[in-house]
């Protein structure tokens, strides 16, 4: 079945972006269309778009959103679409030196999606900047399982939006 993923990238410095870039390069074929789009300007209608999503997003301030994810993350609070139709992964990038706030970038758009009735793919995976690897390499690695699973969980999910229409959101 071939799948179409967004992938949806918050940053501050272009880290979470070259994540993107890289699993484009490797895995994007004619069975995986790798679509990314930088999370800036987006509000919730973006997840209206067939197909699956993978959030990849680091944090900033004291577990914030980046600057560039701030107004989608918002309008998904205040909007409050019907995402029951959504299915999502997460790969969110910090840095454990962070304590207390690791990774909330991509653990809050995890609730937030969570909330709204979406449905997360796999775990949420974390890369930790302190940790001595690279989130490109690491993703690479981490890549082929998820998708992977994806595919497993797609085949049994008659709902998902690769095996039926998409409803248009209701917000
Ligand atoms: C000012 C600042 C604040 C940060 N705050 C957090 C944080 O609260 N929690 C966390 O896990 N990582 C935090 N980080 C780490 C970044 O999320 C991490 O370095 C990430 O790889 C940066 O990716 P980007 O270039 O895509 O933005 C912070 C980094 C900076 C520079």
């Amino acid at each position: 079945m071939a799948i179409k993923l967004h992938i949806l990238v918050g940053t501050m410095t272009g880290t979470a972006e070259l994540v993107a870039q890289e699993l484009e390069l490797a895995f994007g074929d004619e069975n995986l269309a790798i679509e990314i789009t930088l999370m800036d300007g987006l509000d919730h209608r973006v997840f209206g778009r067939p197909g699956i999503f993978l959030i990849c997003t680091s944090t900033y301030g004291q577990g914030e959103v980046p600057d560039n994810a701030k107004a989608l993350y918002a309008d998904l609070l205040s909007s409050r679409p019907d995402l029951s139709r959504v299915r999502y992964g997460v790969f969110a990038l910090g840095d454990s030196t962070h304590v207390g706030t690791f990774c909330f970038g991509g653990k809050r758009f995890d609730e937030a999606l969570g909330g709204l009735g979406a449905t997360r793919l796999g775990a949420v995976f974390e890369h930790n900047a302190s940790g001595g690897t690279l989130p490109e390499d690491v993703a690479l690695e981490w890549f082929p399982e998820w998708i992977a699973e994806v595919h497993k969980l797609l085949d049994d999910d008659d709902d998902a939006p690769q095996n039926a229409a998409l409803h248009p959101l209701k917000s």
